[in-house]
């Protein structure tokens, strides 16, 4: 007991965050400044030009020579002891993104089997280091060592997500950097990009250039949180080809992989906007200035719409390599294809009916998704959707994102399905970070309880009340961004962080290592230094 107490204490003092799974803090220092970085001749490309960067970052920052370079005989000088500098050896037994770190006074060991646990690895280590190592000034005076001390660490959750909802509020590419940056820090892996909603359409496609020349823009913006008002003041913005491509590059190399959503049936008001034969009624329609879910919605009813879908999706599987493609699925109202003849001549085709408490529009929407998801596994690729795909049939493969609560997640994971915990009594970060609402910018609801405080996230279990053998099914724990309220990118920042840092260990850390207080004192020391010198915007620690 007291040898653990004294562990604890040991491990809170190096400051790590998302906090490793195993520490131990032993006497001495490693210089690192002027050091040999070596790695042995097998790592990938990828991974050698990790440590690469980082050896030349150290190399500017301490102001020392920083050497790197593949060695032949690193194995072997491991195996007699012989090691010298900072060595990166394969260890092809540790699963993706799992790595151990050995500081001596002579050397230091990393061990990892692929780029992710090179990654964390470094990232580790940057965080053992002075802060000025995120910066971008040379600091020669800062004190260039390692603590030396013994780390086995690997994640939780292969799934660590965040959302970003680009289409009520645009962020230019600079920004998305930025917000990529911020998590591979804090070892995120999945950057769920929303880039379609009735607010605004954000990414091109060549076969549909009206969904950016119209859909990319609407002619002012709600006022506040005063339903039907506008500002007046047109706004809008998307996303070249080449932008995104850019974006999915530079997250590649941070180990972040992009999983893009196309919001379908229902959040496509600017998408209608720009193609109106898509609706049920032929429109007109236009970008939706306010917020709230619109009625406007996909005729399913009609060929083409599905031949747009495909359309889209071709161009989408085209700039983007993830396995996942989001397909939303959520808040689809029904009205429209109740009225409408092409849904209802599509329902009697089908021979759907309403019935077990789901109407036979609801059915409708399965057929939606289930022939989106076919289409995109004939092109090797797997959906997420919101929950409310599971009201009805689930289609085959389909991974559900359990965002209104976590028993849609729960029920689906019963059933055999991959479940990715979003819920928005922890995970929604557009919600304030404090009751004291008034003293926080504007955000969706008025509701103190609604409130999600740092502590809040930190304390979400995203296995709770699930049976054993279903929690094999939960990839993973995803924090959802939305940007009715949030149009500048301090303020997105500001929400962000330090929220950010708390879903990490929640995504990242066993139960048992997770320690709210020991967290909260990182933050508020070591970690608000890391983002202050990154120049990030952030709440203060109550
Ligand atoms: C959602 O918040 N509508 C997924
Ligand atoms: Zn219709």
């Amino acid at each position: 007991m007291r040898h653990l107490l004294f562990m604890a204490v040991l491990s809170a003092l190096l400051g790590i965050v998302p906090q490793p799974e195993k520490v131990e803090e032993m006497k001495g220092n490693f210089r690192i400044a002027g050091a040999t970085f070596n790695c042995e001749m097998s790592l990938d490309r990828e991974s050698q030009n990790l440590i690469s960067e980082f050896a030349d970052r150290l190399a500017m920052i301490s102001d020392r020579t920083v050497s790197f370079a593949p060695s032949p005989t690193l194995r072997s000088n491991a195996a007699s002891g012989l090691l010298k500098g900072v060595c990166f050896l394969l260890d092809k037994d540790k699963i993706s993104g799992e790595y151990s770190l050995e500081v001596t006074p002579k050397y230091v060991l990393v061990f990892a089997s692929d780029f992710y646990g090179f990654t964390y690895a470094l990232q580790t280590i940057r965080q053992l280091l002075p802060p000025a190592i995120y910066g971008t000034s040379p600091a020669p005076g800062e004190k260039w060592v390692l603590p030396c001390c013994k780390i086995t660490d690997k994640p939780r959750f292969a799934y660590r997500g965040l959302l970003l909802d680009c289409s009520r509020h645009f962020f230019k590419v600079e920004e998305i950097y930025r917000i990529l940056e911020i998590m591979n820090v804090y070892k995120l892996n999945r950057f769920h990009w929303h880039l379609s909603d009735d607010q605004g359409w954000r990414i091109e496609i060549k076969k549909y250039p009206m969904l950016t020349v119209a859909g990319a823009y609407r002619s002012g913006t709600q006022i506040g949180r005063e339903r039907g008002s506008s500002d007046g003041i047109g706004y809008g913005g998307f996303y070249t080809r080449e932008e995104i491509r850019s974006v999915v590059a530079y997250a590649r190399k941070l180990g972040i992989t992009i999983i893009p959503e196309i919001d379908l049936p229902g959040h496509m008001q600017a998408a209608l906007a720009a193609y109106p034969e898509l609706g049920c009624s032929g429109g007109p329609y236009r970008v939706r200035t306010g917020w709230g879910v619109s009625d406007q919605v996909l005729c399913p009813g009609k060929e083409e719409t599905f031949a747009f879908i495909e359309g889209v999706m071709d161009e989408i599987c085209d700039l983007f390599p993830s396995e996942y493609i989001h397909i939303g699925g959520d808040e689809c109202p029904k009205t429209e294809w109740e009225k409408c003849p092409d849904c209802q001549a599509r329902i009697a085709a089908l021979g759907l009916t309403s019935h077990n408490g789901v109407s036979k529009e609801q059915r409708l929407q399965n057929y939606v998704t289930e022939r989106v998801q076919k289409y995109l596994a004939s092109k090797g690729r797997r959906i997420i959707g919101w929950d409310e795909i599971l009201e009805g049939e689930l289609a085959e493969g389909a991974t559900v994102m359990s965002w209104r609560g976590t028993a849609g997640g729960i029920k689906a994971a019963a059933a055999g399905f991959d479940v990715i915990m979003s819920p928005n009594i922890y995970c929604y970060f557009d919600h304030s970070q404090s009751t004291e609402l008034s003293k926080e910018p504007l955000g969706p609801t008025q509701n103190p309880k609604r409130a999600i405080p740092l502590e809040k996230i930190y304390s979400f279990e995203p296995l709770l009340n699930m049976e054993a053998g279903a929690t094999s099914h939960v990839l993973g724990v995803q924090a959802n961004l939305w940007t009715e309220y949030i149009a500048e990118p301090s303020h997105l920042e500001y929400m962000l962080l330090p929220r950010l840092l708390a879903l990490s260990e929640v995504q990242w850390c066993n139960k048992e290592v997770r320690d709210y207080d020991r967290f909260r004192a990182e933050v508020a020391g070591h970690q608000s230094a890391i983002l202050n010198i990154m120049g990030y915007t952030f709440r203060p620690v109550d």
